[in-house]
């Protein structure tokens, strides 16, 4: 089953079907464990190739952008791959390939690209990065080959834009990602990596074992795991087919225009998403400086509604977003509400002019040994302690507006004799 999950997966990215060309790949947890076993298979590639030229092979790197998930970075960490970041800037929230192109070296095991950034569901522009290191590589004689991280938009992209060249199409993507338990429509705890064909797998990652009954080549990082998932993702695959999928993403993707312009509409957002990329909102306040999108976020669980707040990675960490994923079970009519509550959320806010910020400051001058230097609204606080500058993530800087907010909250409460 896992096998046919794969192939359909394959046959959805494209994969060459040439004699010898047969892609191969594995269910895995999720998409941490997939990209830990492609950036295995490169690192790997690599040093064979490194050690068949008598070139040292210790210091192995990466090319991303600064945008790329936590678990990037935890396999740089955990298999010892320097992580080599493009960093955003202001308006450009992704990986520019240019700069990724130039930031590859000899000892560039891969550069990865994401198909849907966490933060905005952007799509990088695979396309142009596979032909720019063409160039390179015929330059150099390298042959830097390219990963695309598809988690969020690899049942989102063969569905919408299907003529989007991002996958196995491109002949530099040699292993892709994709979250099974994302839009591939199943319950938490499934992934898939897929490789191009056998070759860039190397041998020395895949085991084999017969106690089982059959001779098994297992190349995952748990041997044991359920088999709930795959089967679930089986009967998706199966009982939706390609019209199904599609149909659930351009429902998806309409009610996420349905939410961008409703937000658009109060005058107050900047969106930060792009139309033609995972069906997710991302929107920042125009004016933040009395109250910011952390509090947003934080008055909006009154009505039962968690929309994180979050800070953009470097260089544009300065700028705050709020970010709406829309999934299938997201109505067009929950979608008209959200906005109705923001709207309340944002009204109630002008009734408390910048009273959370106020209080906050309050107590940074009371612990105070120091005076205040940047302010709230961006998420990040710097204050001078008199033996340096200190700075405050956005997570401390969120607890400190979901503490001062009960507290208000309680106040308020007292005040209006309600027990
Ligand atoms: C782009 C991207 N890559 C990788 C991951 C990690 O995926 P998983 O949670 O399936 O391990 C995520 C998760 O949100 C993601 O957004």
């Amino acid at each position: 089953m896992q096998n046919r999950c794969v192939n359909m997966i394959a046959h959805l990215f494209n994969a060459p079907l040439g004699k010898g060309e047969e892609a191969v790949g594995a269910g895995t947890v999720g998409s941490s464990e997939a990209i830990m076993l492609a950036g295995l298979a490169f690192k790997r590639k690599w040093q064979n190739k490194m050690k068949a030229l008598g070139k040292p092979h210790d210091k192995p790197n990466i090319v991303t952008g600064a945008n790329v998930q936590v678990c990037w970075e935890k396999f740089a960490r955990y298999f010892e791959v320097k992580l080599k970041e493009v960093k955003l800037r202001d308006g450009y929230y992704v990986m520019d390939p240019n700069k990724a192109v130039e930031m590859v070296d000899e000892n560039t095991i891969c550069v990865a690209a994401i198909l849907g950034s966490t933060v905005n569901g952007e799509f990088e522009d695979v396309k142009l990065l596979n032909d720019l290191l063409i160039q390179k590589n015929k330059q150099t004689g390298w042959d830097t080959p390219i990963h695309v991280d598809a988690a969020i938009g690899g049942f989102i992209a063969p569905f919408l834009y299907p003529e989007l060249e991002w996958d196995f199409r491109l002949p530099l993507v040699k292993s892709i990602n994709v979250s099974g338990h994302n839009y591939g429509l199943v319950y938490a705890g499934i992934g898939w990596v897929i490789w191009r064909s056998k070759k860039d797998l190397p041998e020395e990652l895949i085991f084999r074992i017969n106690y089982l009954g059959a001779d098994q080549p297992t190349f995952t990082l748990n041997f044991s795991k359920g088999s709930s998932q795959v089967t679930a993702q089986y009967y998706q695959l199966i009982r939706l087919g390609y019209e199904g999928y599609k149909n659930i993403m351009e429902n998806c993707q309409e009610n996420a225009m349905v939410l961008k312009e409703g937000l658009e509409k109060t005058g107050h957002f900047n969106i930060v998403s792009k139309d033609n990329g995972v069906p997710l909102v991302a929107f920042s306040l125009k004016d933040n400086s009395s109250h910011n999108e952390f509090e947003v976020s934080n008055m909006l669980r009154r009505f039962g509604w968690i929309v994180p707040a979050l800070t953009m990675p470097p260089d544009a960490q300065h700028i705050t977003l709020l970010r709406v994923v829309i999934r299938q079970d997201f109505s067009r009519t929950l979608a008209e509400r959200l906005v109705i509550d923001i709207q309340k959320v944002l009204h109630e806010l002008d009734a408390i002019p910048a009273r959370l910020s106020a209080k906050l400051s309050v107590s940074e001058e009371k612990a105070g040994n120091g005076v205040v230097k940047g302010s709230a609204s961006n998420g990040i606080v710097k204050k001078s302690a008199g033996n340096g500058v200190v700075k405050r993530s956005a997570l401390e800087v969120q607890s400190e507006f979901t503490t001062a907010w009960k507290m208000s909250d309680m106040e308020s409460k007292k005040t209006n004799g309600t027990c």
